[in-house]
Parts: structure tokens; C-alpha cells; sequence
């Protein structure tokens, strides 16, 4: 293997460590704790797992913590008032509802419903938008932690080009427009199940970004010598292991650096939730946000 591993367990733990301190700042200083409310609907078990991780990293930060968790034949209407309640909860700064919803649930008007200064998430169309026209509030979740996987890195992205695979609402369109950000100033091509000879189009990136949700969809001949590859996937094998959208060990003989699935993004992306919440709770108190 010839790539640099870029471990984002460590990234994430030093992150943490450091928000925990902030933290402890904010309560000494300010007398205030960043509240994080996380409703779960139904008994999704991968959703359990990533609500059981976030409440347990907040906590380890200091932060309160409050899960809320709802039965599977929850109406549409009860699910609207419980984040009108969140809204309008002094000691919750932000709010989050995991994804999927069971089906009978209409996530769109729920994730518009959450009060855009309490939006950690980063899902409600006013926050995409607020993004897309180039004037961030909260950055989601999962695309900043690549963000901050590229730049612990010193990966350079000004004038990079930039592939990334995938267009979905929580990764791949708003990591597009993060790396279009004046500053940023990347060189982004946003690929899809429609793109044509994906395999060359792929082989254009400086950094290439799978963000699909397809085991094994990247392949080595799809990466060019020494360009930085960063795994999104997050896919189930058979025998219930956890693995990525890169045919790994073939790729890391091309890759100059490349993220593991377990252990590169995901951490990360936990690690950004605190970090926003952190930051919603200071915003809203008028301070800086950092
Ligand atoms: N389900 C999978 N990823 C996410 C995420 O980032 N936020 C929410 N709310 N649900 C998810």
C-alpha cells in the first residue's frame, strides 16, 4: 500500500477534546451548556446506534443531551409539535431528527419546521439555501467533517478539481457548495447515477469524494496516481461488516491518501454535530461563534 491513511478516529478525538474545552468555557464564562435534542421515530436499529453515539459523544463534551424518542405509528402532527416544543425549549440550542423517517412520515416539512438558529443539522431549505447563495449558518454534519479531514491533511482545495460522487441532500450537494465557497475555492464536478463515463470523470479529481452509498463502486482505475480519495459510504457486507463506497486495498496502491471505512469520516461526523451545537449555543447568546 503506497496512500496515507487519514484517520479520522484520532482526527475526531482531538476535535473532541478540544470542543470539551470549550465547553468548559462557556459554563465557567458564560454560565451556559450547549443542548442537543435528538428525536428517534420508530426502532430503526442503525438509527438507534447513531442517536446512542451522538448522545453519548455530547455527553463525553459536557453538553446536555436529550433523546426523544417516539413510536413507530407517530403522526405527522405529533411529530411537528415535539420539534415546536424543542423550538421554544431555552435549554436546547440544537435540534435534530434522524433520517429515514418510517415511511408514512414527510420529512420536508419537519426539517422546516426546526427554528433555522437551532439547525445542527443543517437540513432545513433555508440553511441549504442560506449555503448555496455563498452566506453559511450551520454547515452539515458529514460534509464538514470532510472538510476538516482535507484540511488536517493540508490538502489544498483552492483551484483542486474536485469529483464528487453523489448528489444527495446530506452529503454530496451541500459539500459542492461548501467547496465552491469563496476561500474554498475548489473546482467541483457533483457526479450522479446519470454521469457518463463516470470512471473518467473520476479520473479528473485531485480529491475524489464517494458519497453513493454502493460498496465497491470505486475502483482503482477510476482514481489518477496520487490523488486523495475520501470514502462517504457507509454499506453493510453480508456478514454485517461495515465498509465503504472504495474498493479499499486495490485503491490505496494508487491513492496519495485515502480515509478507511470504519474509522475516517463517520467519527467525524458526530464530532461536527457537537461542534455546531457548540456554536449554535453561542450564536445564539450573542457571542462569537468561535
Ligand atoms: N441519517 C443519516 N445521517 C444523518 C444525518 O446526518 N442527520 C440526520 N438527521 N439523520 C441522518
Amino acid at each position: 500500500m503506497s496512500a496515507t491513511i487519514l484517520d479520522g478516529k484520532a482526527l475526531a478525538q482531538r476535535v473532541r477534546a478540544r470542543i470539551a474545552d470549550d465547553v468548559g468555557r462557556l459554563k465557567a464564562e458564560h454560565d451556559v451548556t450547549p443542548g442537543l435534542a435528538a428525536v428517534l421515530v420508530g426502532e430503526d436499529p442503525a438509527s438507534q446506534v447513531y442517536v446512542g453515539m451522538k448522545h453519548r459523544a455530547c455527553e463525553a463534551a459536557g453538553m446536555l443531551s436529550r433523546q426523544i424518542e417516539l413510536p413507530a405509528d407517530t403522526s405527522q402532527e405529533a411529530l411537528e409539535t415535539t420539534v415546536r416544543e424543542l423550538n421554544d425549549d431555552e435549554a436546547i440550542d440544537g435540534i435534530l431528527v434522524q433520517l429515514p423517517l418510517p415511511d408514512h412520515l414527510d420529512p420536508q416539512p419537519v426539517q422546516e419546521l426546526i427554528q433555522p438558529d437551532k439547525d445542527v443539522d443543517a437540513l432545513n431549505p433555508y440553511t441549504a439555501g442560506r449555503l448555496a447563495v455563498g452566506d453559511p449558518t450551520f454547515f452539515s454534519c458529514t460534509p464538514y467533517g470532510v472538510l476538516e479531514i482535507l484540511a488536517d491533511a493540508g490538502v489544498e482545495t483552492a483551484g483542486a478539481e474536485v469529483v464528487i460522487v453523489g448528489r444527495s441532500n446530506l452529503v454530496g450537494r451541500p459539500l459542492s457548495n461548501m467547496l465552491t465557497l469563496k476561500g474554498r475555492d475548489a473546482t467541483v464536478t457533483l457526479a450522479h447515477s446519470r454521469t457518463r463515463d463516470l470512471a473518467e470523470v473520476c479520473r479528473r479529481a485531485d480529491v475524489l469524494v464517494a458519497a453513493v452509498g454502493s460498496a465497491g463502486l470505486v475502483t482503482a482505475d477510476m482514481v489518477r496516481e496520487g490523488a486523495v480519495v475520501i470514502d462517504v459510504g457507509t454499506n453493510r457486507t453480508e456478514d454485517g461488516k461495515l465498509t465503504g463506497d472504495v474498493d479499499f486495498d486495490a485503491v490505496a496502491e494508487v491513492a496519495g491518501a485515502i480515509t478507511p471505512v470504519p474509522g475516517g469520516v463517520g467519527p467525524m461526523t458526530v464530532t461536527m454535530l457537537l461542534q455546531n451545537t457548540l456554536e449554535a449555543a453561542r450564536v445564539r447568546r450573542g457571542l462569537p461563534r468561535r
